[in-house]
């Protein structure tokens, strides 16, 4: 069996889905998580598939012994999920924010580099960039970074002690820009949850509600995909970040349309509530670095992907439920 891959964050939405990717490779997979967004629910597929090399470690990053895990374990890489994923959390708590996503990332790295891991891929959010101007869409990796999110701040600032560790300590690493994930599991609150909550209003029955007039678009990418950008950078890609995207923009008024065609169900205008000020109203991100540094693109047409999620819900007619 190859060495073990270390994924924090691991019970998550992305992190489950990862696991099973690595379990189905044959990496033995150890998951730290601190449950606070995540389950080990969400682990019950990856346990089906190959129970004995899978564990879990139950510890928060921010305060747990992750040194003594990694030097008992031994990881060949790490790849770091956990964070609270929550820009409104965010921007009411900026403390708690900077604790979970800057410090913890700082004991991840200090853990890595002090046991010998080679290797910690990272995750982190088109936040980084800020709302840019129209003439810029889909985003470039080199245009400058104005986060407008304490979460996107400190998702950012990851990205420095990335390349100073590797420069210092040489540890490797790769940093994912993930667009907006979408997939089965999502939670409600993280980045990408407006699929979640379309997806579970279909299959109530009961309406949806957009923020703002539905004009905003996002760049959204299936999980899938997300996952194999981070299988491959396991050997590619060191000392790049890269953006994980789809570059195509869809308004929220179309994907919410859209979701009822695919799902087959008798439409329901959505509620409308004010928009947060704030918000950015394009988004759409640039992915050609990914693939060209990891051979890599996004392969889920966006109508396959939301049937896999209505699916997921319970939200597709019988007649048109998918194989
Ligand atoms: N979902 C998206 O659209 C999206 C977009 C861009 C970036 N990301 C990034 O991808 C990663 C995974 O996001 P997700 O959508 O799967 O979110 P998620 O909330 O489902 O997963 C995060 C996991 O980290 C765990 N966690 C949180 N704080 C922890 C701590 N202090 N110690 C240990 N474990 C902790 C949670 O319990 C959870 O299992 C995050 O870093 C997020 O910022 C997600």
């Amino acid at each position: 069996m190859a060495p073990p891959v270390l994924v924090t964050g691991g019970a998550g939405f992305i992190g489950s889905h990862l696991v099973e990717r690595l379990i189905d490779a044959g990496y033995e997979v150890d998951v730290v998580d601190n449950l606070s967004t995540g389950s080990l629910a969400n682990l019950r597929v990856a346990r089906g598939r190959g129970n004995r090399g899978l564990h879990f470690h139950k510890l928060d990053i921010v305060d747990g012994d992750l040194a003594a895990l990694m030097g008992r374990r031994q990881p060949m890489a790490v790849i770091h999920l956990a964070a609270r994923a929550d820009v409104r959390e965010s921007m009411l708590d900026p403390l708690g924010d900077l604790s979970a996503n800057l410090v913890g990332s700082l004991r991840v790295l200090e853990a890595a580099r002090h046991t010998g891991v080679s290797k910690v891929i990272f995750a982190t959010s088109a936040g980084v960039y800020g709302a840019v101007d129209a003439s810029e869409l889909p985003i470039r990796e080199d245009v400058v970074h104005v986060p407008d999110s304490f979460y996107g701040l400190s998702k950012d600032a990851v990205l420095g002690y990335l390349r100073l560790y590797r420069d210092n300590f040489d540890l490797e690493y790769t940093a994912l820009i993930l667009a907006n994930v979408y997939g089965p599991r999502q939670g409600m609150l993280g980045e990408g949850g407006v699929v979640a909550k379309f997806a579970q209003a279909i299959a109530s029955g009961s309406p949806a509600t957009i923020i703002g007039d539905g004009s905003q678009t996002r760049d959204l990418i299936y999980v899938d995909d997300v996952v194999d950008a981070f299988y491959r950078s396991l050997e590619q890609g060191g000392g790049l970040t890269l953006n994980i995207a789809t570059g195509i923009e869809t308004s929220i008024a179309t994907l919410h349309k859209e979701m009822y065609r695919i799902a087959g169900c008798d439409y329901r205008d959505p509620r409308y509530v004010e928009a947060v000020p704030g918000e950015i109203m394009r988004s759409s991100l640039d992915a050609r670095r990914a693939g060209w540094y990891l051979r890599w693109h996004a392969a889920t047409p966006l109508e396959r992907g939301l049937e896999k999620v209505l699916d997921w819900y319970g939200a597709l007619r019988r007649s048109s439920q998918i194989r």
